[in-house]
């Protein structure tokens, strides 16, 4: 079965969040469950300056002017499959991340750039690359949105029988357009219209991935559920549960090759299962990394997150006394939000040696901060699926999470009956609320009063397994059913 997975991000070469580590897991995950996935990308510097063996496939015609694009074809380091690049040195060679400038303000021709990707995808579904032609092509989040888009317009006009898959990461992020950008989109003009990708008088590449796409899926049951409310469902509910059949909760994976304690070369000592002593030396590396005080009786809470109003993490800073007081240890690593990013700085001045902040992307830091943690405070407002809690599980740092989305699909509180049966992971919070996260946080310094216990719900913890290789049989089931429609 021949698949295009269409992604703005892949691990390791360019990731502002979940979304690459995904697209970068999911390609080799298929292949082993019998796919023949390939991957569509665009040509963003750090994607551009690793591809290797490339060949010009075709040009893609730009619907705003008389310009062309390049797709090409080669290969990626880590990656066993052929990769297809958008080539577009106007409009991908850009400094910053790949959605806005190195201030993080959004290009304004992002829906030209990202109309672009869904036009090669349909080239792609129409035998642009003779050698090789999708059955499925599987579109990430919004940037992939108009995938599915032209490749409806293109199977009208009877140029593809390609079926398509959208994937939602974040129903929060929808690629919303002013109105008059619709004429450099390259689609039909019956295509704007609320049964298309018309949006309260906007544009929505979200939209058009929920509306055209012939499967959605999402990254966890729960957010499946979430999103056809109005509560969560960021206006978009009412047409979420009209696709309700079509639409799948499909948890995602980890990558044990990247996240393992057992041989992660960016940690001090490894660790595993069976070994777990080198835990306590990757504990006192990072408190002396940060300027923490060294103690291995202090509690070590850790954070790896964007600092987003989606993270929850006023909670935190709320409740920070209380983690002070009881003699526990804070580290923050993460960017975003500026008030967020002023308070986290101003807590580590207040309390030196008891919490530490560090910002940017530092993928070792992460690892480390996995690793020497006792505790991942994940205690996000709403989480699709979360990738971090399921980090710390492997590493032995038990997540502390709102019940939520992934989060709660994921993790196990600690409650008498789930440690008498040995079935706790970490620390669940029902309620959005400062007092029931307090009240989470004083269950985990309960527990770490109590070694022996603490050791067992670790080592559950640790005794977790969310491969990649579910996820994939149940992304294949998805595209099978589609494809005997
Ligand atoms: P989201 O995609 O919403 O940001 P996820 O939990 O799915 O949340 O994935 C976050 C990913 O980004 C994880 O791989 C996490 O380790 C990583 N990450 C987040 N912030 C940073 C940072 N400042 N430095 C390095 N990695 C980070
Ligand atoms: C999004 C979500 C996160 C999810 C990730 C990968 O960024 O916020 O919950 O884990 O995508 O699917």
């Amino acid at each position: 079965m021949r698949i295009l997975q269409v992604s703005a991000e892949l691990f390791p070469l360019l990731k502002t969040g979940g979304l690459a580590d995904v697209a970068g897991a999911l390609p080799a995950a298929l292949a082993a469950a019998g796919a023949e996935p390939r991957l569509l990308v665009p040509g963003f510097p750090a994607i551009r300056e690793s591809l290797t063996k490339e060949c010009a496939v075709a040009p893609v015609a730009l619907p705003w002017s008389e310009d062309r694009a390049a797709l090409l074809r080669g290969r990626l380091p880590g990656f066993d499959v052929p990769v297809y690049v958008l080539d577009a040195p106007g409009l991908f060679d850009r400094p910053g991340n790949p959605y806005g400038d190195a201030v993080g303000v959004a290009y304004p021709d992002n829906h030209r750039r990202f109309a672009l990707l869904g036009l090669a995808a349909a080239r792609l579904a129409e035998g642009v690359d003779a050698s090789w032609r999708p059955e499925v092509v599987h579109a990430h989040d919004w940037h992939a949105g108009l995938a599915c888009a032209h490749i409806a317009a293109s199977r009208s006009r009877r140029r593809n029988d390609a079926r398509t898959v959208f994937t939602i990461h974040n129903l929060a992020y929808q690629g919303l357009f002013p109105a008059d950008h619709f004429c450099d989109l390259g689609l039909p003009p019956p295509h704007y219209a609320v049964e298309g990708l018309e949006f309260y008088g906007q544009v929505s590449f979200m939209k058009a991935g929920l509306h055209f796409a012939d499967a959605i899926t999402t990254v966890s049951p729960s957010y499946a559920r979430e999103i056809q409310t109005p509560e969560q469902g960021c206006g978009l509910d009412g047409l979420l549960r009209h696709r309700a059949q079509d639409l799948h909760g499909i948890l995602n994976g980890v990558d044990y090759a990247v996240w393992s304690p057992a041989h992660d070369r960016s940690i001090a000592q490894a660790y595993s299962l069976d070994r777990p002593e080198g835990k306590a030396d990757c504990k006192a590396a990072l408190q002396r990394e940060c300027g923490l005080d060294v103690r291995a009786d202090a509690p070590l809470f850790g954070v790896v997150s964007r600092l987003t109003e989606q993270k929850g993490l006023p909670l935190v800073l709320e409740a920070l006394n209380d983690l002070i007081d009881a003699g526990g240890q804070l580290v923050v690593l993460g960017s975003g939000d500026a008030r967020l990013e002023a308070a986290f700085a101003d807590a580590a001045a207040r309390h030196p040696g008891q919490v530490a902040r560090r910002t940017g992307m530092d993928e070792g830091l992460a690892h480390r901060i996995y690793a020497g943690s006792d505790v991942v405070l994940v205690p996000s407002r709403f989480e699709p699926c979360g990738l971090t809690q399921l980090y710390g599980l492997s590493y032995g740092a038990l997540p502390l999470v709102h019940r939520v989305g992934g989060l709660g699909d994921t993790v196990v509180d600690t409650t008498l009956e789930d440690l008498a049966a040995g079935t706790a992971t970490g620390f669940v919070f029902n309620a959005f609320t400062a007092d029931a996260y307090r009240r989470a946080l004083r269950r985990a310094f309960a527990l770490w009063s109590r070694p022996a216990y603490w050791a067992r719900v670790r080592d559950a913890a640790m005794r977790q397994h969310f491969g990649w290789g579910a996820a994939a049989q149940r992304y294949m089931a998805v595209y099978e059913g589609l494809l005997q429609r």
